[in-house]
């Protein structure tokens, strides 16, 4: 029995991104548009509550910030790969979405002379993360939620698991999903959609992700013959704790944290002269492995070594101030408290640059469907985010495609006919999910992904790790379809989901490990020891990857250049 829902737009995924798409598409609609949101978990716990350091965006133009100077970092930081343009219109609208949350309740922390206050981060040649403590995300994501209550033609629905898109002659029709709490099948009929599923971080074992970001969007987009632009590029956090690989803020070195090795040295000093513990994300971790795999770190468990994370020249009472989160993270996972001990830190897969191939407004080509957040990939970050600019593009391009989806909604006139094909697919999928079709343990499958994706497709790559990792890829990609569910129950079944979210997270590593492979050049996150240089002449490009004639087909696109001409990058 399939339960049918019928919407004018369904958002997927209550992160920033899809929060603040739902307000806009609301706000668009004035009351004449039907808005479902449906996440995989509770509504208010996405993986964006995570999110600690801050929020990018211009605020003090009378004190020395630019917009031209947020856009030169956020150009260099990305390694020339990010498409300029947007970049240019991004940093523009940044502030006015900061301060349009200020006047939404988020508690920014404030400068004694009352004025929002503003931390440095990597890669920034001004401090502008804009925080609210070491919680900056949930104090954002809690904000976006209690305004999006104010709309009343806005359902929710908590604990959705969506496997598929409905796409027929390239025009979006639905999702079909199904109720986690009772295993009800459900299709979201809706005219438009707007995929906000966060990006692919659990394809990693080591990593900042929380267990809920499998790249189940991304997946779909797949299948359904979507493009994938730039998906090689993942970003690893310099400071992910060993051995959880939980964050810690970039704002600990913000605020006066330093990364030092096994001798006690200050070892960024080497690397980054000038930004030193501050420089990019892709600068600091490379820094880090080096001195790691030079013999400087200190032996971690399961191979993780790692080095320390000094906290002394911040302080006892500003460490309880503004990194109080930090401070409980310590004491809770490993027992130390960074008011008076460094905490054990390496670099952990953290961020996805690439995603879904969309234009400015979000649109991905299919009638209907617009995608946003860490999902979409706009080419802000080419193949090096900085960090607080993620949390300000989800706010920014959350909003627009909320607002360009609704606008769209508002002049179309077409009606959504489900065919019984759609509805049968919807019902036969979880039924054929289900079944045992081999003996293969999803979980275990899930464990030999991590292991190959830690080793093969992490800081430094290269053709004979990527190729023996693609190989293990390809192996898994067939088990995944020879496994056994233990579980048959409907109502909570996490086996269940745990096989589909493995299948969606090996079909993606093959991707990511195969786009990695064509990149035969070293920019931003992906380092190839045995193409160490950046190549300009042949990669100034995005990958395009796409599901095509049964294969995976990888082309390239040029990159969009404003002002910025290539240069080394220097910090
Ligand atoms: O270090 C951090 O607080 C992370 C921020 C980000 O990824 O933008």
């Amino acid at each position: 029995m399939v339960e049918i829902f019928d919407y004018d737009l369904v958002i997927i995924g209550s992160g920033l991104a899809g929060l603040r798409a739902s307000i806009e598409a609301a706000k668009t609609g004035n009351g004449k548009l039907k808005i479902a949101i449906i996440a995989k978990n509770q509504l208010m716990r996405p993986h964006s509550i995570s999110a600690e350091g801050g929020s990018a965006a211009v605020l003090y133009t009378d004190e020395g910030d630019s917009f031209d100077l947020h856009a030169y970092d956020t150009v260099k930081g990305s390694d020339y790969l990010c498409d300029q343009d947007v970049v240019e219109y991004f940093v523009r609208q940044a502030p006015l979405d900061i301060l349009e949350l200020e006047h939404w309740g988020i508690p920014w922390a404030r400068r004694d002379d009352g004025r929002v206050a503003q931390r440095p981060f990597g890669g920034h040649s001004y401090p502008r993360a804009t925080f609210a403590a070491d919680r900056t995300g949930f104090y954002e994501v809690h904000g976006l939620y209690d305004t999006m209550l104010k709309y009343e033609n806005i359902d929710k629905f908590h604990e959705q698991f969506v496997y598929d898109f409905i796409i027929e002659d390239n025009k979006f029709k639905g999702v079909t999903a199904f109720d986690i709490p009772t295993g009800e099948i459900r299709i979201f009929k809706a005219r438009a959609g707007i995929v906000a599923t966060g990006g692919l971080g659990r394809l990693f074992g080591y990593t900042t992700y929380s267990h809920l970001v499998t790249g189940d969007g991304l997946a779909i987009a797949l299948r359904r013959g979507m493009r994938l632009k730039d998906i090689e590029f993942v970003q690893f956090h310099p400071t992910g704790l060993v051995p959880s690989g939980i964050l810690i803020t970039e704002g600990v070195r913000g605020d006066g944290g330093i990364l030092r090795n096994a001798k006690g040295e200050r070892f960024m000093e080497k690397y980054a002269p000038t930004k030193k513990d501050l420089a990019p994300r892709d600068i600091v971790s490379r820094s880090m492995m080096t001195e790691i795999l030079e013999g400087k770190g200190f032996k971690g468990p399961n191979g993780l070594d790692y080095l320390l994370l000094d906290f002394s020249a911040i302080g006892a009472e500003k460490i309880k101030e503004k990194l109080s989160q930090v401070r409980e993270i310590g004491n809770h996972y490993v027992g130390l408290d960074p008011v008076d001990s460094p905490l054990p830190v390496r670099p952990s897969a953290h961020y996805t640059m690439g995603g879904i191939d969309v234009t400015r407004t979000g649109f991905t080509g299919v009638t209907g469907l617009w995608a946003a957040g860490e999902a979409a990939c706009l080419s802000i970050h080419g193949s090096n985010r900085l960090g607080a600019n993620s949390t300000s593009e989800c706010v920014v391009f959350g909003k627009i495609a909320g607002e360009d989806s609704a606008k769209w909604l508002l002049s179309d006139i077409s009606t959504i006919n489900l065919s019984e094909g759609e509805r049968s697919h919807a019902e036969n999928f979880v039924a054929d999910a289900y079944k045992d079709k081999g003996d293969n343990d999803p979980y275990e499958i899930k464990r030999v992904l991590w292991s190959t994706m830690d080793k093969d497709a992490y800081v430094f790559r290269n053709e004979r790790d990527l190729t023996e990792g693609l190989k293990i890829i390809k192996g898994l990609i067939d088990r995944s379809g020879k496994i056994s569910i233990s579980e048959k129950g409907n109502v909570y079944n996490q086996n269940l989901i745990a096989s589909l979210e493995m299948k969606n997270l090996v079909e993606l590593a093959e991707v990511v490990v195969n786009s990695a492979l064509e990149r035969r050049e070293s920019r931003g996150s992906h380092f190839r020891t045995d193409y160490p240089k950046r190549d300009d002449e042949n990669y100034l490009k995005h990958t395009i990857a796409q599901r095509a004639n049964g294969g995976l087909q990888i082309t390239y696109r040029p990159v969009t250049l404003t002002k910025w001409k290539p240069e080394a990058r220097v910090y």
